[in-house]
C-alpha cells in the first residue's frame, strides 16, 4: 500500500513504515527483567534509547534530551508512558516522541516485540 504522507512520522499507515530488526539476546535479558513504567537505556547501533516498559508493550525515544542533553532513561515514566527528563522536567510521550508539554519537540521513536522467542526492532 502507498503511503500518502510525507514524513514518516505522522503516517496513518504506521504498518508500512515500520521496519524491524532482531536485537542480541543480551538485550533480550534487559527487557525480560524491566519492571514496568521503570526506565532504561538500551544502546542499538550507536543511538542512545530510553526503553520503558507500558502496559501495552516497550517503547522507546532517543535518549538525550533535545532541550539540553541530559539522559532520559534517568527520569521518570508515568503510567500514561510521559517520560519527565531529570534535568529540567521537559516530558516527552513514548509513543508518539513528542513533547508532552507544549514545547514542541519531536524525539526518534521506537517500538519492540517478540516473536519465535527473538526480541526485535521496530524503527522508522
Ligand atoms: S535537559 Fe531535559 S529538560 Fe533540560
Amino acid at each position: 500500500m502507498h503511503c500518502d504522507r510525507i514524513n514518516a512520522y505522522f503516517c496513518v499507515h504506521r504498518e508500512h513504515t515500520m521496519q524491524w530488526q532482531p536485537l542480541s539476546s543480551d538485550s533480550k535479558t534487559a527487557f525480560e527483567e524491566a519492571l514496568m513504567f521503570k526506565p532504561f537505556r538500551l544502546i542499538w547501533e550507536g543511538r542512545s534509547i530510553c526503553v520503558t516498559r507500558l502496559e501495552d508493550g516497550f517503547f522507546g525515544i532517543h535518549n538525550l534530551c533535545p532541550h539540553a542533553g541530559a539522559q532520559l532513561h534517568h527520569g521518570h515514566c508515568n503510567k500514561k508512558g510521559v517520560v519527565s527528563c531529570p534535568l529540567h522536567g521537559y516530558k516527552f510521550d513514548l509513543k508518539t516522541g513528542r513533547s508532552a508539554d507544549g514545547n514542541n519537540y519531536q524525539m526518534a521513536r521506537y517500538q519492540f516485540k517478540i516473536e519465535n522467542d527473538v526480541l526485535y526492532i521496530g524503527f522508522r
